[in-house]
Formats: structure tokens, sequence, C-alpha cells
């Protein structure tokens, strides 16, 4: 089956399930905006919790962090990964209390940290002997009780972009077994500290489903071994990384992903006595969200013909670092053929600053607006002010 996100009604390029034309949310075009539907990420929300044998789904905010997309989540009863005070602050403006929150970052700050034990939030997942030394300091003072995960590293090759694998052998993120064991038994000795879970997260983009059962095998006796030495641990923090096919913006493909990713966790963990939780972001949201741009200059060079978009990459960064895919379609279709190559880039003042080299594509003009698909994710959150240029605003139809 197939229900694509973008199609052309005619000569109009839509977005979502109703028939919406994107030029009709585009009333003035005067610089790059960025677009979003809700719905699109409440339906992902549903699968996920669909899986009867979930605990709670928290969303990695990192993904997205606008207020709107927050208030999303916490309707539907999810918590939040943050990685740092702005995150944990922002997500509590948003209507979250520290109970919903679980911290996650390989280098926290006393700051950060200070805030999490005051606030006694969920869980904090530790990554090194250093941050476990830093709360027994702050401790000292505060004394709570603290919830806190220990972030193995399964050492398993997700089979995605190298900026994006993060549980390779000598990753920065997670402690091997050897030297998670360590801080467990550090843990056990120390009545204000609860060791609650287990974490990973082997990288993000994963599109192999079956990698995640690798970690899931190898994590699972680590958790039994933890539980001899500390039986109040209840919880395995599974992480996110679950990924979407760029070049196919197809829900009923991204939810058969999901359901075979949903089958793995149900046959590692059916008689696993946990509670299972998710961290994640890009799945929920990448789809939910386009940049809109105007062809601005339209350039034959010797050998390329370039077609430069008033949007770039200080609004989306993702193409220059990890030569991700994002494809760009016209808003309306000429009724010519996709005979003419271009290749797609931004303003800035960056070489690298490509979107797709040697594409084809119907023949455009200066003036013509396109959509920049599936940047719902890590696409606002990763903007910059990268030669002074404005943030895009982003609207919510
Ligand atoms: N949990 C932890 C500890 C993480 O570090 C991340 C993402 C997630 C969960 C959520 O992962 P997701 O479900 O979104 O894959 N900027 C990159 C992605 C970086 C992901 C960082 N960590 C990109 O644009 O592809």
């Amino acid at each position: 089956m197939s229900r694509k996100l973008f199609y052309y009604n005619g000569a109009d390029l839509v977005f979502g399930y109703h028939n919406q034309r994107i030029l009709d949310q585009i009333k003035q075009y005067s610089k790059p905006v960025w677009l979003y539907q809700k719905e699109v990420i409440q339906e992902r929300i549903q699968w996920i919790q669909s899986w009867p044998q979930l605990g709670r789904l928290h969303y990695a905010m990192k993904a997205n962090f606008h207020p709107e997309i927050l208030k999303l989540i916490k309707e539907n009863q999810c918590g939040i990964d943050a990685v740092s005070l702005g995150e944990m602050t922002h997500a509590v403006a948003c209507g979250f209390t520290p109970q919903d929150i679980i911290l996650s970052g390989v280098a926290k700050t006393r700051d950060e940290l200070t805030w999490a034990i005051q606030n006694e939030i969920y869980q904090i997942n530790i990554e090194s002997p250093s941050e476990l030394a830093k709360i027994i300091e702050i401790n000292k003072l505060l004394q709570k009780k603290i919830s806190l995960s220990i972030r193995v590293n399964p050492e398993v090759d997700a089979e995605t972009h190298p900026g994006i694998a993060t549980a390779l052998k000598d990753s920065k993120f997670g402690l091997d077994f050897k030297g998670a064991e360590i801080l467990i038994r550090r843990i056990a000795d120390d009545s204000n500290l609860q060791l609650k879970a287990i974490s990973f997260h082997i990288g993000s983009q994963i599109l192999n489903v079956n990698v995640f059962e690798k970690a899931i095998q190898v994590v699972k006796p680590f958790y039994q071994k933890a539980k001899t030495l500390c039986p109040e641990l209840e919880r395995l923090d599974l992480g996110g990384g679950v990924g979407i096919d760029y070049m196919d913006a197809d829900s009923d493909k991204d939810l058969a992903r999901w359901k075979a990713l949903e089958e793995i966790y149900t046959k590692e963990l059916r008689d696993f006595d946990a509670f299972l939780i998710l961290e994640i972001g890009r799945f929920l949201v990448a789809r939910s969200g386009v940049l809109i741009s105007r062809v601005e200059i339209i350039k034959q060079a010797d050998q390329v013909n370039y077609l430069i978009l008033d949007a770039g990459m200080s609004l989306l960064i993702r193409p220059a670092l990890y030569d991700a895919c994002h494809e760009v379609l016209p808003l309306k279709k000429s009724g010519t053929d996709d005979t003419t190559v271009y290749t797609v880039v931004g303003p800035i003042c960056e070489s690298s600053d490509v979107f797709a080299t040697n594409k084809k594509m119907q023949t455009l003009s200066e003036g013509d607006l396109v959509a920049i698909c599936d940047a719902g994710a890590y696409g606002s959150s990763m903007s910059s002010r990268y030669n002074l240029r404005e943030p895009a605003e982003e609207i919510f139809i």
C-alpha cells in the first residue's frame, strides 16, 4: 500500500492527507518559511503507542522544540528526552513536569545536573565516571533520592552515516560493559542513588531495523546482571534512532518500518520484565515539516546549471553535514517534463551549501517556489544565523 505525503493535484503540490495545496498556505511569499502539519506527528505517536508492551514514549526534543509540537507531545502523555538545561527548562515552560524528563548527554554540566537533581527529574542517563562523581558531589548538599540510568554502549554498527552512529567501539557516547559495571557497584553502595534504568542509543536515521535486535541481545544479559547488584532496577530505555526514507515520503512504508521494529522489540522483550522506554525524535516529526523556498537566481557555470534558492544550509544543514537528501519539489507543475538538470544550492557563502547535484527537474524560473521535503526533524532546531540571515518563520497548518 502507498500513502504519499506529497503529490500534485493538477498543477499544485499537495502536502499531507487532505489535498491541501501548499500554495494556499503561502499568501505572500517574502522569505523562507517552515510549514508543519501536526496531524502527521499525531498519527505517528499513535502508531508507536499502540505497541502493547511500551511503558512510555519520550520525545527527543532536539529534533524540533517548537512549542506547538511540544504541546502536542504533552497532550499525548509522552515524556521528554532532553540534553541540556535549555531543553529541560523549555520543556517545563511548555507544560511538562520534571517527572516527564529524561536527561541525556555526554557532558552534562554542574548546572544541568544540579537542576535535574533539585527538580527530581524522572531519570538521568549517566555516560561517564566523572558524571557520577559530579552527581555524588552535588548531592552531598542536596541529599535527594536520584533516579539514574547507565547508558551502555552495545558496540553495534547502526549502519548509518558515521556522523550519527553512536555505538561503534570507542564512541564518545555511553560506557562499555566493564566501565558500566564499576559505576553500578558504586551506585549500589549509596542509599541516595537508585539505578532505575539501563539505557542505550545506537545512532540515528537507522533504516535496517535488524541492528536494534543485535543491540537488545547484548544489553539484555547485562541488564540481568545489573539487577542482581541493584534490585531497584526496573526500566530498559531502548533509545531512539529509527529512520525514514528521505527519497520516498510514504506514510504506509514508514508504518511498515515501525511495525518491523515493533515485531523485533516484541520478539526480544516478550518475557522481559522491565518498563520499556523509547526516546524517539526524527520518526515522529521529520515528515511533518517542509521548508518553502524561492528560486532566487538561475546561473549557468561551464558544466553546471545552478538553481540558487533563498534557503540554504543556515536553515537546513543536514545535506551539508551528512550528505542527506531532501526532495526539492516545485509548488507549481509547469507541464514540462523533468528534463532540465540543476544543481540545487543555497545562498550561503560556502560551497557545501548544496541540496542536490545534477537533479532532473522541470524547467524553473527565478521567483518560482519549491518545497524542501521532510524537514521537520533537525531542520529548524539545527538552523543558525550564519551570514546573519534571519530565522524562517514556522507556520502550522
Ligand atoms: N536519544 C538520544 C540519547 C539521542 O542522542 C538521540 C539523537 C535520540 C534519542 C533521538 O534520535 P532519533 O530518534 O531522532 O534518531 N542531527 C542528526 C541527528 C542527530 C541525532 C542525535 N541524537 C540528523 O539531522 O540526522
